[in-house]
């Protein structure tokens, strides 16, 4: 079926059904542009909380689903591909994180929202790479700190803070298709650009950032920045986001191989189906969505 024809489509069934788009700003461009609301991590969560609308159609992967069937038990939260996981949330087990603290008794346990139920109902407060150095700040001086599943998030947030953190041994494989030698390139072509930069990246990414920032970051940065050029050393779906947002504004992909299988799982078709046959539906058993909500929302109240 025709692009044209599958967008009116939706636009009929999403007025059927009383459901809202969410997708996330890696999500490919013919999804962002069908979306109600765009966002990142954090975003998505509270739009999910705050919808009016019963249904969400949710465009992005599981564990940002979890989360938003967490946060709103009342609606029904679709995922149009179920596979669409996250293999950095897959590399953190609850059955590890309960070894972990039995190891470190009195830790508190700060957990990435890429993450799954499970890990997070055994979590004291969640965070996003928003969000992150506040959190961690937030826990008493003397206290030491589980943190996981990323370690090059969990490594930023250590160096920023100057935390005891022992931290879990997970990463992104898309963040790290980004290497330095690609920046110092871009650098030499684009002279003026900024280099805006994930901290699910490589150190050595990192440390050549002028800005390190969640996907909602960048956008919040480039909107109060003199700046025309920016390097953007994230998921490849970024660029399309910000070139939506700011379309005087010039913005180079860090690498175009940074690209997330997962976030590409979603399509117009499966977005068809889903508002169709109102599924797949994401749940989440209800007493570890009550311990994970939990921890969730500790994390909202502090940032
Ligand atoms: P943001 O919360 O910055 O949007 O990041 C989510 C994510 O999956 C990064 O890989
Ligand atoms: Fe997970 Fe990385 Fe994809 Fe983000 S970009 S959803 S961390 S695999």
């Amino acid at each position: 079926m025709p692009r044209r024809e599958l967008v009116q489509k939706i636009l009929a069934l999403k007025a059927e059904r009383g459901a809202v788009i969410l997708a996330h700003n890696y999500q490919p461009p013919e999804i962002q542009d069908v979306a109600d609301r765009l966002g990142d991590s954090l975003d998505l969560s509270r739009f999910s909380a705050a919808a009016a609308e019963r249904v969400i159609v949710f465009c992005g992967v599981h564990f940002m689903a979890e989360t938003a069937a967490i946060l709103a038990p009342e609606k029904t939260v679709i995922l149009p591909e179920p596979a669409a996981g996250c293999p950095m949330a897959d590399m953190m087990s609850a059955e590890g994180l309960a070894d972990l603290k039995a190891k470190h008794p009195g830790a508190v346990v700060v957990t990435y929202v890429n993450s799954t139920a499970e890990v997070k109902a055994g979590t004291d407060v969640c965070c996003t790479s928003a969000n992150a150095v506040e959190v961690v700040r937030s826990i008493p001086e003397g206290r030491s700190i589980i943190f996981g599943p990323d370690k090059y998030l969990g490594g930023w947030v250590k160096k920023r803070t100057g935390r005891r953190m022992i931290v879990w041994n997970g990463w992104c494989p898309t963040h790290q298709k980004i290497y330095p030698e690609q920046i110092e390139q871009l650098r030499k072509i684009f002279l003026d650009a900024v280099v805006m930069v994930h901290p699910e990246v490589n150190p050595a990414v990192t440390e050549l950032a002028d800005v390190v920032l969640g996907t909602g970051g960048m956008i919040r940065y480039v909107r109060e920045s003199a700046a025309t050029t920016f390097i953007v050393a994230t998921e490849i779906g970024m660029v399309y986001r910000l070139k939506k947002e700011f379309p005087d504004r010039q913005f180079v992909a860090a690498s175009k191989h940074a690209l997330c299988p997962n976030m590409k799982k979603i399509s117009l078709e499966k977005v068809v189906s889903a508002l169709e046959r109102l599924e797949p539906v994401i749940t989440v058993p209800q007493e570890v969505a009550g311990r994970a909500r939990a921890a969730i929302q500790r994390m909202i109240e502090i940032g």
